[in-house]
């Protein structure tokens, strides 16, 4: 039979899926699982976030809205921003969007031409590197690497990658593996970078997932309105949104225009009851920030102690995000072996070529879980480990 896609060489077609989405599916349905794959709390949304998605919905908002957002969103999120970092954008520098993935699709579409150069790290959330190349960058990455002292990416390793490059992408704090930036490091990128007019996405969808303080160093927090930064954030993480599909973009002002045209051509724009709910998420939410990040501190601890009974198994502790990111040695083929996990155990873990096509001995495990549920994970997977 000739198929509607023989001789057909699409962008689409040539990209590879998701190791991690294959895995998952082929679980689907299985009882007894425990799922620890996918970037996500184990919590559901807070009840006053869903409040005000029903009562925005009571209320008859169903209509198409702004295609930057509802203006009392962006004036909100502007403002947690400013009392964040200390800073004072304009509300003309945010735009909403349906989730961080859109707002990266749309970040991406603003400046990207056929075949400019976009440099990034490894290992990475896999759409980093995918959303630029379905747009036809020639996508590259510089690792960052495991030391005593945690993840180091070598800046200036980077830098000289990053020459002519049109854009580059930082994701701080990183998924997989926590690593974050400081703000000396993001002055020295940000300074080389202005030099060579070079723009920078920043990443920080993690940013409020961060065991050292607040938030993350952002580079929010020391550039000017019109440097070439767009920062990319998102409601699904820090305050248990997943399923919502709402995020935001802050940008230099004369780009916001841009973007307002990508919308309309896309998605048109974000429905107005999950704009209702992010409000309270992002007026009301400090408390559950601050009570899911204890508990996921506590949770790390499981996950630090349960990993260091096994010789060998390395793990560079995180900082930040929610993801133990560990090496098991022996291992030659992550993806058979978390499927034997999988089929053993009953434990989901994310295969690291998910993150990096060469970590084949890398998994990734989130544990934004309960330590009961994490306690339960490893004392099914210990027998397993210890054969290794
Ligand atoms: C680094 C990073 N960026 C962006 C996203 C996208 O988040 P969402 O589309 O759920 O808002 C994720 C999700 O896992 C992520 O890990």
């Amino acid at each position: 039979m000739t198929l509607a896609t023989d001789q057909l060489n699409s962008r689409g077609l040539r990209i590879s899926g998701s190791a991690t989405r294959e895995l998952a599916n082929s679980a689907m349905g299985r009882e007894n699982l425990i799922p620890l794959w996918f970037g996500e709390p184990d919590q559901s949304t807070p009840q006053f976030i869903c409040d005000s998605a029903a009562k925005a919905l009571k209320n008859g908002e169903t209509f198409y809205t702004e295609g930057l957002g509802k203006p009392f969103l962006r004036e909100a999120i502007a403002t947690y921003q400013n009392n964040l970092y200390d800073c004072n954008m304009a509300t003309d520098r945010i735009a909403v969007t349906l989730s961080g993935g859109n707002a990266l699709n749309l970040a991406f579409q603003s400046i990207l031409d056929d075949g400019d150069k976009m440099v990034t790290t490894l290992p990475s959330f896999p759409n980093l590197l995918a959303i630029p190349a379905l747009q036809g960058a020639d996508v590259q990455a510089v690792n960052i690497r495991p030391t005593e002292d945690g993840w180091k990416l070598d800046i200036d390793e980077f830098l000289d990658r990053a020459k002519g490059a049109k854009v580059v992408l930082l994701n701080s704090p990183n998924n997989p593996t926590g690593w974050t930036l400081n703000h000396d490091e993001q002055r020295y990128i940000l300074d080389e970078l202005r030099n060579r007019g070079t723009w920078i996405i920043a990443d920080d969808v993690y940013s409020r997932l961060y065991y050292d303080g607040k938030a993350a160093p952002a580079f929010l927090e020391i550039s000017q309105p019109e440097d070439r930064l767009i920062v990319v954030n998102s409601f699904s993480k820090a305050w248990a949104m997943t399923g919502w599909r709402i995020g935001w973009l802050t940008l230099p002002a004369s780009l916001t225009p841009t973007v307002e045209k990508l919308m309309e051509y896309s998605a048109a724009c974000v429905p107005a009851f999950t704009q209702h709910a992010a409000l309270s998420a992002i007026t009301k939410g400090e408390d559950f920030i601050e009570t899911s990040n204890q508990r996921y501190l506590k949770s790390l601890e499981v996950v630090s102690k349960r990993l260091s009974e096994f010789p060998n198994i390395k793990f560079p502790r995180p900082n930040a995000a929610f993801y133990a990111y560990f090496q098991i040695n022996g291992v030659t083929d992550n993806m058979a072996y978390a499927r034997k996990i999988l089929d053993e155990t009953g434990v989901g873990l994310a295969p690291g070529i998910a993150f990096d096509p060469d970590a084949k001995d890398w998994f990734r495990l989130c544990f934004a879980n309960s330590t009961d549920r994490i306690n339960e994970a490893f004392d099914r997977m210990t027998p397993l480990l210890l054969s290794q």
